[in-house]
């Protein structure tokens, strides 16, 4: 499957489950809390606060986009196998629509049954001192036949807020190749500048996949430079570099 039809396979995927497909928003993002766009949950941030107005402005709570992204918190990891610092994210949302069950069944049959692939294990949030373990992610995998369900402390397995303050919640991360590739982000608080957690009133759904990532599992590659998102680039440089020399 090229790049070109793992995007339209995941966009038809969840239009036919319900989902209205958003452009993905500028690199150059509204929110003043970061410099570039890091996620696809940027451009609908105020939505988890308020899902009637996600109803309203949107005519749904239930998106999927694919976000153009920007990220240098991994920038040591660069120019390894599979890290970049930009990238295209696939992923699915709801603002008081669905929750963890839908969430994990959606990714699950998309991986297994839309691209064939197998899930090597899965991790979900193992709990700390202000938020207790995600036992009923753990739980749905379990439901779904994933018996390497394994816990993580804050660090992997809770996402955001993004800058100072914002919606944030435990994660469930699936692994195909032993390599990261999805994560579900079960929005379920608001995180004050002061580091406190209040619960939102209504939780959400905040999914991230890398294109160059899964493109690499679905096409049998080593690393992100050898599927088709890169080959074409890596050729012309080869042809153009002899001229210069
Ligand atoms: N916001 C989460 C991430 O970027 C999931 O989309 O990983």
């Amino acid at each position: 499957m090229s790049s070109a039809e793992i995007r339209q396979c995941f966009l038809n995927f969840f239009t036919c489950r319900g989902h209205k497909v958003v452009p993905s928003s500028s690199l150059v993002p509204d929110d003043p809390s970061v410099l570039l766009t890091t996620a696809g949950m940027q451009q609908f941030k105020k939505y988890y606060l308020e899902p009637d107005v996600a109803e309203r402005d949107l005519e749904t709570r239930n998106i999927v986009s694919i976000q153009k992204s920007f990220r240098t918190s991994d920038i040591d990891e660069v120019g390894d196998d599979s890290h970049l610092t930009f990238f295209e994210m696939l992923g699915n949302f709801s603002f008081g629509g669905y929750f963890k069950k839908e969430a994990i069944e959606l990714a699950y049959e998309f991986i297994t049954r839309e691209l064939s692939l197998t899930v090597d294990y899965v991790t979900i949030f193992a709990g700390d001192d202000q938020v207790s373990l995600d036992g009923e992610s753990k739980k749905i995998w379990q439901t779904l036949g994933v018996k390497d369900v394994r816990e993580r402390g804050r660090a992997d397995n809770f996402w955001g807020p993004t800058g100072a303050e914002g919606p944030c919640g435990p994660t469930t991360e699936i692994y195909v190749n032993n390599l990261e590739i999805w994560n579900l982000v079960f929005n379920e608080y608001y995180c004050r500048p002061n580091k406190t957690l209040e619960p939102l009133t209504s939780s959400g759904v905040d999914t991230g996949m890398g294109l160059e990532r899964l493109a690499m599992a679905v096409q049998g590659q080593n690393n992100i430079f050898g599927t088709d998102l890169f080959t074409p680039l890596l050729a012309s440089l080869s042809d153009a570099l002899p001229l210069r020399i």
